[in-house]
């Protein structure tokens, strides 16, 4: 029999419609596969349609062997779609040359509460893994409200904001309710923006003025850790007790082909290291490590599994 999962992952799961074929994604479904394939495979709460899409999803989840007791299937809404088109003008959030549109109103913004938490039965997870896109609408904010009331979980946070989904509101909710926050530059911009009025205009901060702001984030918000991932340049783990981790010099990718996914890849070895029990530095380092891999594949998360193989057996002792 399989073990219990010990980590809960909630939110949307979807796909990315690209104009050379479609991908499963969604960040905290990236990091669910990250964690299954890496054998600590996660209960998943997220909810799909009853449509070709949703059997995608379902067929993710059948080959990283994962548990579908969190997954629902709304009968109305459509799957979780992500038009990525080459860029040119208009709203939503660019990448890499393209751009992304996040469709309204899909089934992972109707995930319902009591099937939620029905789904956490027999679990005793370490961590509960959420971001912002998947509280935009009430449906989903209750839902995850409900699962975070029925465990004492660590609440970990990968805010990943996008532009024009989730604003300082659910930011702010979210930032409550979580222990351990995961942030990236542009992030983290806002959040000084929005809580300490320092914006754009201000001038380059100094290092010591980054870290203050981001002690008083931590005071506000009564965290635990705050992370900051800071691209090619590595990141930097604040602690409550005053410690600050920083990992800037890690081994190099072999080379880029696209940063998509990157801090999916961080997250999800960052709770592996606290399902596996490793030292925070060790668990930082390669946390760093791999999602630095990742950048040297195309997309969020590798097609081929054996990418895998490499890592499982370096970490295999430690
Ligand atoms: N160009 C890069 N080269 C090497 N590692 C990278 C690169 N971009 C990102 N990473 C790794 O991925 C992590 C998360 O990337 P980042 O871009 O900061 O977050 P996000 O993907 O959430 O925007 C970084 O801390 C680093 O470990
Ligand atoms: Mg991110």
């Amino acid at each position: 029999m399989a073990s219990a999962p010990s980590t809960i992952i909630f939110g949307e799961a979807l796909v990315d419609e690209f104009p050379t074929g479609q991908v499963v994604g969604g960040a905290p479904f990236n990091v669910a596969r990250h964690l299954a394939a890496f054998m600590a495979p996660p209960l998943t709460i997220t909810r799909i349609g009853d449509d070709r899409n949703g059997l995608a999803v379902r067929a993710e989840f059948e080959r990283f062997v994962m548990a579908d007791t969190g997954l629902q299937l709304d009968p109305i809404e459509e799957t979780g779609r992500v038009v990525v088109e080459r860029s040119g003008q208009g709203a939503g959030h660019r990448d890499a040359g393209r751009r992304f549109t996040i469709l309204p109103r899909q089934a992972y913004d109707f995930i319902d509460p009591r099937a939620a938490v029905a789904s956490l039965a027999g679990t005793e997870p370490g961590a509960v893994y959420f971001g912002t896109l998947a509280q935009r609408e009430e449906r989903s904010r209750q839902a995850l409200d409900a699962v975070l009331a029925a465990t004492s979980a660590t609440r970990f946070l990968d805010l990943n904001l996008r532009h024009g989904q989730s604003g300082e509101a659910i930011a702010t909710r979210s930032l409550l309710a979580a222990d351990i926050v995961k942030v990236n530059e542009e992030e983290l911009q806002s959040l000084f923006q929005w809580y300490f009025q320092i914006g754009p205009n201000d001038g380059q901060l100094s290092t010591d003025e980054v870290h203050a702001a981001c002690r008083a984030l931590m005071d506000r918000f009564s965290l635990e850790g705050l992370i900051v991932t800071l691209g090619h340049r590595g990141s930097v783990y604040f602690g409550a007790d005053g410690s600050l981790l920083a990992n800037r010099d890690n081994p190099a990718p072999p080379f880029v082909i696209d940063t998509v996914g990157a801090g999916d890849a961080f997250s999800a070895i960052f709770l592996l290291g606290r399902v596996r029990g490793w030292p925070l530095e060790l668990t930082l380092a390669r946390a760093n490590e791999f999602a630095g891999a990742i950048c040297a594949v195309t997309g969020a998360v590798p097609r081929d599994m054996n990418f895998y193989d490499k890592w499982v057996g370096r970490w295999r002792d430690s």
